[in-house]
């Protein structure tokens, strides 16, 4: 169905009231920070890459108050409450989704910060598992409520990369740096372009009201940390090794032809992805500058076909979904639409004219509905505002 957005400011509201119910206490904290959505530039963050995501509508959102003690005591909807004894160092541990926030507890007691004890309520937007960087935004609100509570404010991108780090480490997903800068650094109204290489963000606007972007949610699920995600990672690093260069940024397409004998066929369509990939990601963003979208549905289609045929992330029902929103075409107001994030299923991303943006939706969710039986969810957002306290 077609899923309008939470306010935040309710959002906030319910956390609280949860704090209150479980723990009988008022907020005198209250962090959020958004999921993402990534236009163009898959899989090649952690290729030196160019990225073009922005935060989205949807919300981690975390209230607490200090307990004068050295627990931590979190509860969330639909998973195990957590107690972390805070004067312990963090390791790995149980329940599985405590260890979003052990790491985040980590990174701090790294950075030699002493922590209070605190009772937290945690309340989520993000679709789970749907490739909007759920985890991202639940840890980017919880170091931003660690934030808080020490009262300091880290530089935007350590907040991030201490993220990154909870997630490679303690969740044990080795993603690039795309979903937590763009969780700490989303702003409304603009698209974040991150220059992977330097870890720079620039930000892009997204202001003109006639262009919106719909999510929809294929409602297949994949698990990042299941093998399919290292091994590409692996096959690029081996692509770039071929290819004798040292960043992905200095090769050329005739660099890969020079090597791909030596590459064989499954590392060569690799590393023809992040070539070709990095090129449309710099096309896109002119694009975007520019206010010129007449190749806008092509760069994305070419993601979509390169990330389906050369990196092998896509899957039957994220082709379908995009090959609805392309059937419609712009003659109905569809610009362009891919796949976006990790992939094996998850989301796709439509750019589209606002007018036309719940028509197209509803189409979508009623044709792929119809075809495979699986209800997805399908909204519409803009670009929102990155981790912050409420
Ligand atoms: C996941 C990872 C990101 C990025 C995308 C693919 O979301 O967490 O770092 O690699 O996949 O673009």
């Amino acid at each position: 169905m077609l899923e309008s957005n939470i306010a935040l400011s309710e959002l906030a509201s319910e956390a609280r009231t949860e704090l209150k119910s479980t723990f009988g206490v008022e907020s005198t904290f209250v962090a959020a920070a958004p999921g993402r959505v990534n236009l163009i530039g898959e899989h090649i963050d952690y290729c030196d890459g160019f990225v073009l995501p922005l935060a989205i509508e949807r919300y981690v959102v975390v209230a607490a108050r200090p307990n004068d003690s050295q627990t931590a005591r979190i509860v969330t909807t639909g998973e195990a409450p957590v107690e972390i004894n805070l004067a312990n160092e963090q390791k790995v541990g149980e329940p599985k989704w405590s260890n979003y926030l052990r790491g985040i507890i980590r990174g701090f007691q790294d950075l030699h910060y002493r922590l209070p004890g605190f009772d937290a309520a945690i309340i989520s937007s993000v679709p789970l598992g749907a490739g909007l960087s759920s985890s991202a935004a639940l840890e980017c609100a919880f170091a931003t409520l660690l934030e808080g509570l020490v009262d300091t404010v880290l530089p935007t991108a350590d907040k991030a990369l201490l993220a990154q780090k909870a997630e490679h480490d303690f969740a044990g997903v080795p993603c690039g740096i795309m979903d937590q800068f763009a969780s700490a650094f989303g702003m409304k109204d603009q698209l974040i372009l991150i220059d992977c290489r330097t870890g720079e963000p620039e930000m892009v606007p997204f202001s003109d009201p006639s262009l919106s972007i719909i999510v929809a949610n294929t409602n297949v699920s994949h698990d990042l940390s299941d093998g399919g995600y290292g091994a590409r990672r692996k096959d690029t690093k081996d692509g770039l090794a071929l290819t004798g260069k040292e960043s992905w940024r200095d090769v050329t397409m005739k660099d890969v032809y020079a090597a791909q004998e030596k590459m064989g066929d499954r590392i060569f369509r690799r590393s023809r992805h992040v070539v070709t990939e990095i090129a449309r990601t710099i096309e896109a963003v002119e694009a975007f500058k520019s206010g010129d979208f007449s190749n806008i549905g092509a760069l994305m289609e070419g993601s979509h076909r390169s990330l389906r045929d050369d990196f092998e992330v896509s899957c039957d029902e994220l082709d379908l979904m995009v090959a609805l929103a392309q059937e419609i075409g712009f003659e109905g107001g569809v610009l362009g639409a891919r796949m976006t994030g990790g992939g094996f299923g998850g989301s796709t991303v439509t750019l589209c004219r606002s007018v036309d943006a719940e028509d197209i939706a509803r189409r979508m969710h009623e044709r792929y509905l119809a075809e495979t039986d699986i209800e997805p969810l399908l909204f519409i957002t803009r670009p929102a505002a990155g981790a912050h306290l409420a």
